[in-house]
């Protein structure tokens, strides 16, 4: 099939090799030259494992392109995705005018019958409103689709090759042949693609990750009851962790659930909710409890400090929401580090991935290491901010060595804390 991908971001970048991956011939259009420009000359914007092989592969065989020209991106395309930024509006809810600005180009140009997949992560009634947008000047056929994306990133060329499941939202056979034709190469270990009609395909998404981010906030409410009672979070997150109804999955406590979904996710369902006069009581509870979160080491580490970290030096170790990404988008390290700074304290950080793209948000304010442990010189401690693998089982000799105190604020509970006990170490983590 020929497919068109609008907006090449971790999702449409994603989406659009792992199409091309199955046979298709797939251009991805964007707004952004530099990003095009980049892509087509084989160079990867985005860090996420098993993309770059595959991307290298596709664009040398030809069956995918990149421009910036909306018209001749969607040529011959049966399908066209929207897969456009929905950040929150300032009241919250999901800014629609990426999705619908281009609904609006496309019915400009739109010259044959095409399926229209809105992919973007979009509140109840967008399918209906990108319809309105297109037919206002479209002079031929066309369908809108609502079809969810599910990927995670750090994982999300596997999770893409092999969804769970895939959603689509359609009120249209035709379309809904299309698609699953689309789909089926993604689906042969049987998985279900759900069909079902657009409003609940839309609210499906929002329900997956607003119940996901509960399950995490849920869980640091617990750890947070843990460090008051005595308790150890680790225990009783197994002991509920084998109850089949509960599952063992997204029951890690820690320093908040960050990245492009889930605050905004939940915030923009709170806001439907809003406005169809329902109050969403326990997801606003969900975001005020990771809005603590995010920042729960800082009174640990004042605490240790005597409430004075004016001179003080911290290395961090991972900069990323979480690891296998270099996604930076409200990742808890960055709370931390303006926490930190703004008491007067320095950081030095190292991140295997997400470095560059802090460089370019936080410029010279923190400094940046080679490597973990360079990080730690002459730091009064180490703080751990996001659970890399390479972080798990560092040479503590070394760390002593650096570190001006051999104290460790865990954020993600990496390490055993008798073990951490043993070495002398003074080990703060979550819950534990
Ligand atoms: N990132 C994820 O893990 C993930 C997972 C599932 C769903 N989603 C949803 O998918 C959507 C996209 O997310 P993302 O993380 O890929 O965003 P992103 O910011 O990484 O990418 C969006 C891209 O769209 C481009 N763009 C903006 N306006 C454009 C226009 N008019 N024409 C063409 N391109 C344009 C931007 O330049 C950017 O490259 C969001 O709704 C998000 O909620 C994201």
């Amino acid at each position: 099939m020929k497919i068109a991908v609008i907006g090449t971001g971790y999702v449409g970048l994603v989406s659009g090799t792992c199409f091309a991956e199955t046979g298709n011939t797939v251009t991805c259009v964007d707004i952004d030259q530099v990003k095009i420009d980049r892509l087509t000359h084989g160079e990867i914007t985005i860090y996420e494992p098993g993309l770059e092989k595959m991307f290298l592969k596709n664009l040398r065989d030809g069956r995918l392109k990149f421009t910036t020209d909306l018209k001749k991106g969607i040529e011959g395309a049966q399908i066209v995705f929207l897969a456009l930024p929905t950040p929150p509006g300032e009241d919250g809810s999901a800014d629609l005018k990426y999705v619908l600005g281009v609904a609006d180009q496309l019915g400009h140009i739109l010259e044959d019958y095409k399926v229209i997949v809105d992919k973007s992560t979009v509140p109840v009634g967008t399918a209906d409103k990108v319809k309105d947008a297109i037919a206002k000047h479209a002079k031929v056929e066309f369908d809108v689709v609502s079809n969810p994306e599910f990927l995670r990133e750090g994982v999300a060329v596997e999770d893409f090759m092999k969804p769970d499941r895939v959603v689509i939202g359609s009120s249209s056979d035709r379309a809904k042949k299309v698609m699953g034709d689309l789909y089926a190469p993604f689906v042969r270990q049987g998985n279900p693609v759900i069909f079902m009609d657009e409003k609940s395909a839309e609210l499906t998404k929002y329900a997956a990750n607003s119940f996901l981010a509960t399950k995490i906030s849920f869980m640091n409410e617990i750890a947070q009851l843990c460090e008051r009672l005595g308790a150890d979070v680790d225990m009783v997150r197994r002991g509920i962790g084998s109850d089949d109804r509960i599952g063992k999955r997204f029951l890690f406590p820690g320093i908040g659930y960050g990245g492009s979904c889930f605050p905004k996710d939940v915030q923009a369902l709170i806001k439907s909710a809003e406005e169809v006069n329902y109050d969403f009581q326990i997801l606003k509870s969900v975001e005020k409890v990771n809005e603590k979160q995010k920042t729960h080491l800082i009174p640990k580490i004042q605490s240790h400090f005597n409430y004075d970290l004016n001179g003080k030096h911290f290395a961090l170790w991972g900069l990323a929401f979480k690891p296998n990404t270099d996604d930076i988008r409200e990742a808890p390290a960055l709370y931390i580090i303006d926490s930190l700074l703004k008491s007067g304290a320095t950081v030095s950080a190292y991140d295997p991935e997400a470095m560059n793209n802090v460089k370019s948000l936080l410029k010279d304010t923190i400094q940046y290491s080679m490597n973990p442990y360079e990080a730690l010189k002459d730091a009064d401690a180490l703080i751990i901010a996001t659970e890399w693998s390479e972080f798990r089982t560092p040479d503590f000799d070394q760390i002593e060595c650096q570190l001006k105190n051999k104290v460790i604020f865990d954020g993600r509970n990496l390490f055993d804390k008798n073990n951490l006990k043993s070495l002398g170490f003074n080990y703060l983590c979550v819950g534990r």
